[in-house]
């Protein structure tokens, strides 16, 4: 018969010792894994992202595109839908503008206030923007609009990140 008897203060500690670190393992891993896991995964910034817009469709007067893309935030997925207004520059180089109006974020359109004709308008404070984007001053914006990348694909148009537009 072995010697080696455990006492009862010897066994409650054995035993709240392991439970208690089950339990900091129980809790840190998820810590450890949020902080890990998006880094990991890599930067999926610079992927473009197919819309329904035909290359051959695309004309001087901008039209506005809807996209739908799937939005990964760690590990959480949401299907997104983005939009970008899109026409070709007088160079014949396709622009496509983020309608987010940069004074407080509300979505501009084209050709909507009758006193500025082709320009685009944000109808929360009257903001104002060329039709290349460029904020028009004594407006609220204090910024051009956000510019996306573009990429032609199978005859479709494709969108990465939108981007403050250089120079700016
Ligand atoms: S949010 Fe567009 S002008 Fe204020």
């Amino acid at each position: 018969m072995s010697k080696h008897r455990v006492s009862r203060r010897q066994f409650l500690n054995y035993t709240l010792t392991g439970v208690g670190g089950f339990m900091a393992a129980g809790m840190l891993m998820p810590m450890v894994r949020f902080a890990v896991d998006p880094v990991l995964k890599g930067e999926d910034a610079g992927d473009f992202i197919a819309t329904p817009l035909k290359i051959a469709d695309i004309t001087n007067e901008p039209q506005k595109v809807n996209f739908s893309f799937t939005q990964k935030d760690a590990w959480y997925e949401s299907e997104e839908t983005g939009t970008a207004w899109v026409f070709k520059n007088e160079g014949g180089e396709i622009v496509a503008l983020s309608p987010v109006c940069k004074h407080l974020g509300c979505v501009v359109d084209w050709n909507t206030d009758k006193k500025n004709p082709n320009m685009f308008f944000c109808p929360c404070h009257y903001g104002l923007y060329e039709k290349d984007g460029m904020n028009v001053k004594g407006t609220p914006p204090l910024a051009p609009l956000d510019v996306y990348p573009t990429k032609e694909k199978d005859g479709f148009l494709y969108v990465g990140k939108a981007e403050p537009r250089k120079g700016a």
